[in-house]
């Protein structure tokens, strides 16, 4: 008897300091996840703006880019010696820059020693010439894909799309920019690196002088750094010539979610969004961006002063345990801005930017439900399915529901789309305002979303049968199969063929080299 009072107790002894051991290993976690580097950021490096990809002309008049991926050592502020991957370079890739109307052909080689693919996101083009997880650039291949350009000016980007490896092939450094340039556009300022500033947002997180890729702990979202670089520089600040300069902000993090401002309060004018210019400025001191969006911002940094672009943290409507572990308590240092005493004058930022085309009304809905096993109407990405079959010169209203209680964001391809309603975001609300190719859907949240699927120019080749993807843009969702495929074919063609993805087209023409 004596002896079983004993063991009981010593159970009980050994629970309670179990329970005491879990208890404290959740508040150290909980405490050591909160990051918060404003105030603290030592600016010391002039920020790089990646080069203009240089192009040549074909006889048809076709802009034609060179670009080869490889793998590189950067100084990323832990050294000469971390391992990065970059395109035409050892970290990121140059800016590429075409006109609306233009024919582009892109040359894509591949020097990483594995396969990758790459991605023109926010780019209405063929399936086939998309970069998709389907149009796969074996080792030393060269992919060529090639279309026209007919969308208004906007800030698009690149980045890898192989299945299952986007986020390692985007976190070690491939992601560049593409814009495309309309009259309308030119009324902004326009001198690139000078007045009109790429900035690509990442946060990483380093073991050593090497990239961190695993997640922490208690975050399902994947990695979040607590070390910010813009452009690939880490501290980066930049002088500022101008009385107005155009930024364009893309969160290209894995991801992370910023809710940028300006630590002296100046407002700025939200100008664009993922898909080009909004038809007006909005005024505002704040935005919010998740994974793959962006947002062009006019400001006007006073002659002689500095500020400091940071992310405060960004509202992401979860509840305290999603948002803690999801970057939603953490504020961040990004950029300083140093204004020279004379500034060159510039235009004020015109009332009306641009003319939104009417998409009409939607002909067919869908819904789609983000849910809590990484699934999308409870499918994982299968490469052979396709998911969806859009009828090519339609609009369509799509559903999409978070019905997980975590932190997910929704992006299509080939499209720009708007958004009609967002729950828990009143009618008008500034994020609701632009052209769209990614939106943030918080937990319990819907988002009504607007799609017209244009039709591509004639010169282009369609293979109908090639899908696009739609996915939850966190990169380790997307490749835990939170993705799913769409068609857009003839109006003849409108139903689920079986097989159809089962030869995807690659493109372009593939060649070894
Ligand atoms: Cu930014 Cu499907 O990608
Ligand atoms: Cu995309
Ligand atoms: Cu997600």
């Amino acid at each position: 008897m004596k002896h079983l009072v004993r063991l009981v107790t010593a159970l009980f002894a050994v629970g309670a300091i179990l329970v005491i051991a879990v208890a404290g290993i959740g508040v150290y976690a909980w405490n050591n996840t909160v990051i918060d580097t404003t105030g603290k950021t030592v600016f010391d490096r002039p920020l790089a703006i990646p080069p203009l990809a240089a192009s040549t002309f074909d006889e048809d008049g076709t802009r034609v880019f060179d670009l080869t991926m490889r793998q590189g050592t950067s100084d990323l502020g832990h050294g000469p010696g971390t391992r990065t991957w970059g395109i035409d370079g050892d970290h990121l890739g140059p800016t590429l820059r075409a006109d609306r109307g233009e024919r582009v052909r892109v040359n894509v080689t591949n020097r990483l020693g594995e396969t990758s693919t790459l991605h023109w996101h926010g780019m209405h083009l063929p399936a086939v010439m998309d970069g998709g997880p389907h149009q796969r650039i074996e080792p030393d291949e060269t992919w060529s894909p090639h279309w026209t350009i007919d969308q208004p000016a906007a800030s698009l980007w690149y980045h890898p799309h192989l299945h299952g490896s986007t986020a390692e092939h985007v976190y070690r450094g491939l992601a560049g920019m593409f814009l495309i340039d309309d009259p309308d556009s030119a009324a902004l300022p326009h001198e690139y690196g000078v007045d009109d500033i790429p900035l690509i947002v990442q946060d990483k997180k380093f073991d050593g002088d090497q990239l961190d890729t695993d997640g922490a702990m208690f975050t399902d979202v994947g990695v979040l750094g607590d070390e910010i670089l813009v452009n690939g520089t880490p501290g980066p600040y930049l002088e500022v010539t101008g009385e107005r300069t155009r930024l364009r902000l893309l969160n290209g993090s894995n991801a992370r979610i910023y809710n940028f401002s300006f630590s002296t309060g100046l407002s700025f004018d939200l100008v664009g969004t993922d898909g080009g210019l909004l038809e007006r400025p909005v005024t505002t001191r704040s935005v919010q961006l998740s994974p793959g969006e962006r947002a062009e911002i006019v400001v006007a940094i006073p002659a002689g002063t500095d500020t400091v672009l940071r992310s405060t943290s960004p509202d992401l409507r979860a509840d305290f345990w999603q948002t803690r572990f999801a970057g939603g308590d953490d504020r961040l240092d990004i950029l300083e801005l140093r204004a020279a005493d004379t500034l060159t004058p510039s235009p004020p930022v015109p009332d009306r930017l641009t003319t939104f085309v009417d998409p009409g009304e939607p002909t067919n809905t869908r819904t789609f439900d983000l849910t809590s096993t990484r699934t999308i109407n409870n499918r994982e990405m299968d490469m052979e399915r396709i998911d969806e079959v859009v009828v090519a010169g339609t609009t369509e209203l799509w559903e999409v529901r978070n019905a997980s209680g975590s932190v997910h964001n929704f992006h299509v391809h080939d499209v720009q789309f708007r958004v009609l309603s967002m729950t828990g975001l009143p009618d008008g609300h500034p994020s609701l305002a632009g052209r769209k190719d990614t939106v943030y859907v918080p937990p319990g949240a819907t988002a009504r979303l607007l799609l017209r699927f244009d039709d591509l120019p004639d010169d282009e080749p369609v293979d109908t049968s090639v899908p696009y993807m739609y996915h939850c843009h966190l990169l380790r969702h997307e490749d835990n199969g939170m993705m799913g495929q769409f068609t857009v074919v003839g109006p003849d063609e409108t139903t689920l063929s079986g097989g159809s993805a089962t030869a995807p087209g690659r493109g372009g023409h593939t060649h070894g080299g």
